[in-house]
């Protein structure tokens, strides 16, 4: 059997009176690429923030490996190997690029070998290399991405959480945001992709969950759920 690395079962997360997850199960195996679709507002990067302890769990189980995540503080689950890049990039605008990086090694394990997290962020991304003193919030919206996703591997994370890598960029960026996740899958990297581009991310995903408000709808192999004539008509605008 395949070497189970998530395993959220039964989740459910309110925003005060607002329930946004209802009993959501949901799981990523050792080394895949997971996507989670879905419509606005579906509660997709609810379920990211549960994972990461950014936002409480009301009810339910998370596992990553043998350790429980539910109740942990976001450094805590950060430290046993979690790396969330958010929705919007969260870099530190005035910040250079080489600053933003160096804060991807924040955790005591990856300290030591800061320079080789930064070696392998430049091979991974050159361009942050030639831009390495300017301001985060001066680079482009592709770049932004770029440097915030290279600061998440530099801890060399057990999990990669991408919520949306795409939004906002152009086609040929969205295209090498693609590719680059690929990469990162062929290095070993374990992935757990948000998207609201669901043709390219269960073209890329081993597996896939359809969130629909608050629940899991369908779930299946990339393959399977790009083939669905349901997803189809109601995620990527085909019609009968
Ligand atoms: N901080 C918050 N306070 C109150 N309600 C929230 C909060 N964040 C999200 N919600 C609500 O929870 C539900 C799920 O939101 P969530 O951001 O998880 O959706 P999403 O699937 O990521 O959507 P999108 O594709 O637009 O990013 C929505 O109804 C949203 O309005
Ligand atoms: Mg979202």
């Amino acid at each position: 059997m395949a070497n189970r690395l998530l395993e959220v079962s039964n989740l459910s997360v309110a925003y005060g009176d607002v329930r946004a997850l209802w009993g959501v199960s949901i799981h990523v195996d050792q080394g895949t690429i997971v996507a989670i679709v879905g419509a606005n507002g579906a509660g997709k990067s609810t379920l990211l923030r549960a994972i990461s302890g950014i936002v409480r769990a009301q009810e339910g189980e998370i596992k990553l490996s043998d350790n429980s995540l539910v109740g942990r503080p976001p450094e805590d689950i950060a430290r046993l190997g979690i790396a969330h890049v958010p929705e919007g990039r969260g870099l530190f605008r005035h910040m250079t690029v080489l600053e933003n990086l160096e804060l991807g090694a924040f955790q005591p394990k990856a300290r030591p070998r800061l320079r080789e997290g930064i070696d392998k962020a430049y091979a991974l991304f050159p361009r942050l290399k030639e831009r390495a003193h300017q301001k985060a919030g001066s680079l482009s919206g592709g770049e932004q991405q770029m440097l915030a996703i290279a600061r998440a591997v530099m801890s060399d994370p057990a999990l990669l959480i991408l919520d949306e890598p795409s939004l906002g960029l152009s086609p040929l960026v969205v295209r090498q945001m693609f590719t680059l996740i690929q990469t990162l899958h062929s290095q070993g990297v374990t992935i757990l992709l948000v998207e609201q581009n669901i043709h390219q991310a269960l073209k890329v995903a081993d597996y896939g969950f359809v969130l629909k408000t608050g629940e899991v709808a369908m779930q299946g192999t990339g393959r399977d759920l790009l083939a669905n004539p349901e997803i189809q008509k109601a995620y990527m605008g085909v019609l009968e």
